[in-house]
């Protein structure tokens, strides 16, 4: 019988829709396509893929039609379900491995892997990533890349667009660090780690290659239906991204940072 965990009780609720809500729209897509270039570049001829948070599968089934051996976790039981229907309308049978695992919980797998990977914030619901770091190392081939997408402490376009809509605690909910968000009425908590501190929780045994933003002139989700109306200004803000995401202010400053490390040869 598996323990479940608050975060994988709340995002149970969402699971069904969302694909519908975030995978297919505008904003996600154009996130997440930002997100996966980078990807591609830095896991390439790589073997055994480690993926963290999954929820319905959409990067592990990727990452597995393009040759990695992918195991997929998260802790919320919809989601794993979720993914693998998706995986059998598409005629795999094993490949990728969904499991229902929280992140805290990594002890529990086995395996070594050439590669981490964790998309849209599910490391955001962990209160210490150090431990994670720590597990993660056991669990990783020297040289092994971590791409790690994480919600950000301060995101200007989510500043703004809440003050211009006269929602100021919105508008500043991600800067004490801490927020306890509400997903169809069930709380789930959620971190804001800045840059330093996550650098702290993956030394010794990863250091950090590079960071760029995810979504810095794209906007978040909750934008979708304005964006939606104005695609070529998407389209402006897509090579607006990829032009001013690594500069070092502003690659802090969006919606997600994209933290590329690498694991060390120091001893777990
Ligand atoms: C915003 S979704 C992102 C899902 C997927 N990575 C994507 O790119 O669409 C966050 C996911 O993190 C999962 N999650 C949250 N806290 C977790 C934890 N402590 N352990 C494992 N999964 C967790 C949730 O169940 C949810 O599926």
């Amino acid at each position: 019988m598996i323990a479940e965990h608050p975060a994988g009780r709340a995002f149970d609720t969402m699971a069904d829709t969302y694909d519908d809500d975030f995978t297919q729209s505008d904003v996600g897509q154009a996130q997440r396509s930002a997100v996966m270039k980078d990807a591609f570049r830095i896991f390439p001829g790589r073997r055994r893929l480690l993926e963290l948070n999954c929820g319905t599968g959409e990067d592990a089934l990727r990452f597995a039609e393009n040759g990695w051996r992918v195991l997929a976790l998260d802790a919320s039981e919809r989601m794993i379900a979720c993914a693998r229907v998706r995986r059998e309308n598409l005629g795999a049978r094993d490949n990728p491995q969904f499991r229902q695992v929280a992140t805290e919980d990594l002890r529990e797998i086995a395996g070594e892997f050439d590669g981490v990977f964790s998309n849209f914030s599910g490391l955001n619901c962990v209160r210490d990533l150090a431990p994670v770091a720590r597990m993660l190392a056991e669990k990783t081939t020297p040289g092994s890349p971590l791409l790690l997408c994480m919600s950000t402490r301060v995101c200007l376009w989510e500043t703004a667009w809440y003050l211009l809509h006269a929602k100021p605690a919105k508008a500043f909910r991600r800067w004490t660090g801490r927020h306890q968000a509400m997903l169809q009425g069930m709380p789930v908590d959620v971190y804001y780690p800045t840059l330093n501190t996550l650098k702290q929780a993956f030394r010794p045994h990863f250091r950090l290659r590079g960071v760029r933003a995810i979504g810095l002139f794209v906007p978040p989700s909750y934008v979708e239906s304005w964006i939606q109306k104005r695609p070529l200004l998407l389209r402006i803000f897509v090579r607006l991204d990829a032009m001013f995401s690594r500069l070092p202010l502003l690659r802090k400053l969006g919606d997600h940072m994209l933290l590329h490390f690498e694991k060390t040869g120091e001893a777990v």
